[in-house]
């Protein structure tokens, strides 16, 4: 038999293939999902080798195995640029009491949110977090993300730092969506610095001094990211924080202007960041900022519809001012647990006013951008890796309309089948 990274696949008889090569923002004639009416696509050796008619594309490959689409959308992978997936037990007694109106950041100061995550994954092993994150993984792969940004940040310790940091590692190896790591030692202040200011301070010395070079030197994170929010760290501290990050080769990216602005925008395009995530209280200097810069705008609306909040980010008024627009899930115990990119889309359609276009390119080519990913991941087109999505539906804007139905019939990972 033919090793598998040889032979030649064409997926033949689609709907329609969207390529997601087109502009982030739609309008007039511009397309961003970039239809092809009934593409064709082949891959070989584990990449994208051509697309186009399917006539012109089995005339290029006469020996190539054909995958009968049934008349279906083809897509690229989903790309999940900002996700929380390794960590512990649920939050869902957290749940109850914001369903009662008690709100998330109230939370954590009575000793839930980020730090109850903190005290449950420090007293769990690096076998058990990677035992726990797997089914997550598997979940995620069947709503069609073949490739995730992972943070770590429930450690908030060197050594429980390096912990998530090695799972996330290990998973790489276990599963078959791609990994990219990210380290967030300032997700929050942990329990034992949260005394003053003076403490808060130590807490950052302790981030910049030992916790970023020991990340660094062990190769573990690609991205050192702040959660930067009034109550959490401070413009300042942020600053110190990513510019450390920087100096041992880390890239930065941070959550920005949350819940309450406070300049995070503008700080990310400063720093050359390559995302600015979150945005629910941006600035108009801060849209401004972004759309001047190369730093990806990366939204996430799941988070603010599941915390309950009435005002999502400005996704228009970001993409008319011309920045690139992602879209992320930000799967994580406390403010999204949900890993269903396909219903983050629908958000973005349903409360942002995106298009169902504008938000299929938002969760591929652009998620890949806010990655800095440069292979052609989120597209597809010749050279990109062979990740593909085939759906239940016939044109791509159903995707989004279908809100979280279960609609992904098939999942390629560099050309091998992993769902379906
Ligand atoms: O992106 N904002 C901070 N971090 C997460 C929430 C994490 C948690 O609640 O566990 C977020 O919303
Ligand atoms: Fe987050």
């Amino acid at each position: 038999m033919m090793p598998e990274t040889a032979r030649t696949l064409v997926f033949a008889n689609t709907s329609e293939v969207a390529c997601c090569t087109g502009p982030s923002r739609g309008g007039d004639a511009a397309d961003p999902a970039a239809v092809v009416p009934r593409g064709t696509v082949a891959v070989r050796g584990g990449r994208v080798v051509a697309v186009g008619a399917e006539d012109d594309v089995l005339r290029a490959h006469p020996d190539a195995e054909r995958v009968d689409c049934g008349g279906r959308v083809l897509t690229p992978g989903l790309v999940d640029s900002h996700t929380h997936a390794v960590f512990g037990r649920y939050r869902t007694d957290e749940y109850a009491l914001r369903s009662q109106g008690v709100p998330y950041m109230e939370i954590a100061r009575r000793g839930g949110g980020i730090n109850a995550s903190v005290r449950d994954l420090r007293a769990r092993s690096e076998d058990e977090l990677v035992r726990m994150a797997l089914p997550r993984l598997r979940e995620m792969l069947a709503c069609g993300t073949t490739t995730a940004e992972v943070k770590s940040g429930y450690g908030l310790s060197t050594e429980d730092e390096l912990k998530t940091l090695r799972a996330i590692r290990r998973l790489r190896e276990l599963q078959p969506i791609d990994l990219v790591p990210t380290f967030l030692g300032a997700h929050e202040f942990p329990p034992e610095y949260r005394g003053g200011d003076a403490d808060r301070e130590r807490y950052v010395d302790l981030l910049v001094g030992e916790m970023i070079p020991a990340v660094a030197e062990a190769e573990l994170a690609c991205f050192c990211d702040v959660f930067m929010e009034p109550g959490v760290f401070t413009r300042a501290q942020t600053e110190r924080i990513l510019r450390a990050g920087l100096d041992f080769g880390l890239r930065p990216r941070l959550h920005a202007d949350e819940l309450e602005g406070s300049g995070g925008a503008e700080l990310a395009a400063e720093l050359g960041a390559a995302s600015a995530d979150h945005l629910g209280d941006i600035s108009e200097a801060g849209i401004r900022a972004l759309a001047e810069s190369k730093t990806v705008a990366t939204l996430l609306p799941g988070t603010l519809f599941f915390l309950g909040r009435p005002r999502f980010a400005p996704a228009r008024a970001l993409l008319d001012a011309g920045a690139t627009v992602a879209l992320a899930t930000d799967f994580n115990p406390g403010s999204c647990p949900s890993p269903n990119l396909q219903f983050t889309m629908t958000a973005a359609c349903s409360r942002m006013g995106m298009s169902p276009a504008e938000s299929l390119r938002a969760a591929t080519a652009a998620g890949a951008a806010a990655l800095e990913l440069i292979d052609g991941r989120g597209t597809l087109s010749p050279g990109a890796p062979a990740d593909l999505v085939l759906w239940n539906a016939t044109s791509a804007a159903e995707i989004p309309y279908r809100l979280a139905a279960p609609i992904v019939a098939g999942v390629w990972k560099r050309g091998q089948r992993v769902v379906g």
